[in-house]
C-alpha cells in the first residue's frame, strides 16, 4: 500500500472513530430537562453568607459542584454552564450564597444520569411576597418570560421549585390569605405554561420575617393539588441571621426535592420481567449497533484490500 494512501486510510479512520463517540455536541441545543427556581431569599440562596453586612465565604461543597450537563439560563437568556452562586446575575441587590439549585440538579444527574441536559432557570428575587408574584406583577410576567427563552433551544419544562413565604408571616393578614394566593399563582404558572399537571415541588418554611409562620406553614402543608409535593424545611440548621439555610441544609434541601421530583418520573422498564417469547423476539440492544471501532476496522480491512 503507498504511503500516501495509508496516511489517508489513518485520517479516515480517525474521522469515523469522531463521528460519534468523540464529536462535540453542543449541550446548549440538548434535550434539556429544565426546572424553574423561583421565590424569596432561601431559594436564591444564602448558605455561607452569615448576614447581609458580609460576602459569602465563597464555599462550594462537592454536592453543589459545577458539570458540564448542568446549564443556568443567565440574566441575559443564555445558557451557560451553571455555578454557584447560582442567582448572583438574577437577585442583584442582594448578597447571594448557597441554594438548592445545584445540589438539586447534581442528585438528578447522580441518580438519574439518563436525564442527560439539566437547565436550571433561577427566578428568586429576595424579600419577596406572595402579593407581588402575581400573575401580571413585574416578578410574574420577569419568570415567565425566562420560562418561554428556556425552551427555545429545545428541552422541557419538568417543574417549578418554589421556596417563598417567609416575608409573608409579618402580619395575621397576610399570613392567613397566604394559601389562596399560593394556590391562584399556582394554577396561572400552569396555565400560562399550557402544562395544567406540571410537576410543582414546593418548600414548607424553616423560618419567617414574622411571627405568623406556623401559619403560612399550614397552608404550605395543607395544600391538596394534582403533582405538588411539599418538602418540609422545618429544622434546617440557619445562618446566624436566623432566616437563612445554611449550607449544609441548603445541600440537605435541594437532594431532598431531587428525590421527591425522580418520584415524577417513570419506573426503569427493567424493573418489570419480560414474557418468554417477547424476550426471545428482542435482541439485547447492545448487539444492535456496531461499536464504532468495529466499523473503523472493517473499513480499514476494505481499503487495504482493495487498494
Ligand atoms: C454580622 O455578623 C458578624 C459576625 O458574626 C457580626 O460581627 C456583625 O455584627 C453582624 N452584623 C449584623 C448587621 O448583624
Ligand atoms: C408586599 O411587598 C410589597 C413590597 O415590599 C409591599 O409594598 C406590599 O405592601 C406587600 N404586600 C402585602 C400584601 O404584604
Amino acid at each position: 500500500m503507498p504511503k500516501r494512501m495509508r496516511s489517508l486510510l489513518m485520517w479516515l479512520l480517525l474521522l469515523i472513530t469522531m463521528m460519534e463517540g468523540g464529536a462535540v455536541r453542543p449541550l446548549v441545543q440538548a434535550q434539556k430537562t429544565i426546572f424553574i427556581l423561583a421565590g424569596q431569599s432561601n431559594m436564591a440562596g444564602r448558605g455561607g453568607v452569615a448576614n447581609f453586612s458580609l460576602p459569602w465565604d465563597g464555599v462550594v461543597p462537592p454536592e453543589c459542584r459545577q458539570n458540564p450537563s448542568i446549564l443556568r439560563l443567565s440574566a441575559g437568556l443564555d445558557w451557560v454552564e451553571a455555578e454557584e452562586p447560582l442567582h448572583k446575575d438574577i437577585d442583584v441587590t442582594k448578597t447571594n450564597g448557597i441554594g438548592p439549585g445545584m445540589p438539586f440538579a447534581n442528585r438528578i444527574l447522580e441518580k438519574k444520569p439518563e436525564v442527560g441536559v439539566v437547565g436550571l432557570v433561577p427566578c428568586a428575587i429576595g424579600g419577596t411576597n406572595i402579593s407581588e408574584w402575581e400573575r401580571g406583577r413585574e416578578l410574574y410576567t420577569h419568570m415567565m418570560r425566562r420560562a418561554q427563552a428556556s425552551v427555545r433551544d429545545g428541552g422541557t419544562i419538568s417543574a417549578l421549585l418554589w421556596y417563598q413565604g417567609e416575608s409573608d408571616t409579618l402580619n395575621v393578614a397576610d399570613a392567613q390569605s397566604y394559601g389562596s394566593r399560593l394556590r391562584k399563582f399556582f394554577s396561572h404558572v400552569r396555565a400560562d405554561l399550557q402544562s395544567p399537571l406540571l410537576p410543582i415541588i414546593q418548600v414548607a418554611l424553616a423560618s419567617g420575617q414574622g411571627p405568623y409562620v406556623e401559619t403560612v406553614r399550614e397552608a404550605q402543608l395543607g395544600m391538596d393539588l394534582l403533582n405538588l409535593r411539599t418538602v418540609d424545611a422545618k429544622g434546617s440548621p440557619l445562618e446566624p441571621d436566623g432566616l437563612h439555610l445554611s449550607t449544609p441544609a441548603q445541600v440537605h434541601l435541594g437532594q431532598m426535592m431531587a428525590d421527591t421530583f425522580l418520584h415524577f418520573l417513570p419506573a426503569p422498564i427493567r424493573a418489570q420481567v419480560p414474557s418468554p417469547s417477547k424476550a426471545a423476539a428482542a435482541p439485547p440492544p447492545r448487539a444492535r449497533r456496531l461499536p464504532n471501532f468495529a466499523a473503523a476496522f472493517l473499513t480499514l480491512f476494505f481499503f487495504s484490500f482493495f487498494l
